[in-house]
């Protein structure tokens, strides 16, 4: 452009000065108004661009949503199986998850934490499916050796589950949920806050399941025994912060649930 510019300088008439400013302003605005065009051009495959990724980013989040609910149903499907083996404990994972999920959100514990917390209850027992049957559903007291088979669940759950990343926080949460606050659980023995809170809370609401359901060994406790006996636990075996926090839910309504839905 300056070339040409240059060119009709040199071949100006002498005495027209004004006609060769005219022609320069002329260039400029042409030159002007191809950029402006090129700039529009630009910002239109911008926003085109921008409508693919949005359209791909979408495509990728249902993608993800769709893996999380075949994951959850497939864990869904692993808590089933173990109530299928074992009758005693049918309804008892969904009533605990439950329980949990209530204390979590009483304790204004944070969502994803309270999710986690659902699943991670949904399957605390998973580990029973390793232990034999007979024992499992055996009517009356274990004898020793039967109740130390039974004790190994929590660590066979912890195996089964171990290869599945998304449960890796999970997992200690199963496989503690029968330590003691003050140390004399299994399997490890831990003590207090060494236990995870997650495992606290499932301790907590799987012995209230059981203390309010019946038993093969025992008929269930009434709704304010099992409540005392939450009380005469806080500090022992159970947390007892969230043993306070139990003990203030609103438990006459909750008693109204239907205890064996999931
Ligand atoms: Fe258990």
């Amino acid at each position: 452009m300056r070339k040409i510019i240059r060119m009709r300088r040199r071949y100006q008439v002498p005495g027209q000065p004004e006609d060769s400013h005219r022609l320069e302003l002329e260039e400029t605005r042409a030159v002007a108004a191809a950029k402006e065009r090129l700039l529009l051009i630009h910002i239109q495959e911008m926003e085109e661009l921008y409508q693919v990724l949005r359209a791909r980013v979408k495509e990728l989040e249902a993608a993800r949503q769709e893996n999380q609910e075949m994951f959850l149903a497939a864990m869904e499907a692993l808590a089933r199986t173990l109530e299928a083996k074992d009758r005693y404990t049918r309804g008892h994972s969904g009533r605990v998850a439950k329980y949990a999920v209530r204390l979590a959100a009483g304790l204004g514990l944070e969502d994803g934490f309270i999710e986690n917390l659902r699943l991670a209850a949904s399957l605390h027992d998973l580990g029973k499916i390793g232990v034999r049957e007979e024992v499992l559903n055996k009517p009356g007291r274990l004898s020793p050796e039967e109740f130390a088979l039974i004790k190994e669940h929590p660590l066979i759950g912890a195996r089964i589950l171990a290869p599945l990343a998304p449960l890796r926080e999970l997992i200690p949460w199963i496989k503690h949920h029968h330590e003691r606050y003050d140390g004399g659980g299994y399997p490890d023995g831990l003590k207090g806050e060494e236990i995870s809170l997650g495992a606290r809370v499932i301790a907590l609401a799987d012995s209230f399941d059981a203390m309010t359901t019946d038993r093969p060994y025992r008929k269930a406790l009434p709704l304010e025994v099992a409540l005392e006996e939450v009380r005469r636990g806080a500090g022992s075996q159970f947390d007892p912060e969230l043993a306070v926090k139990w003990l203030e839910l609103p438990w006459t309504e909750l008693a109204q649930l239907p205890l064996t839905c999931h």
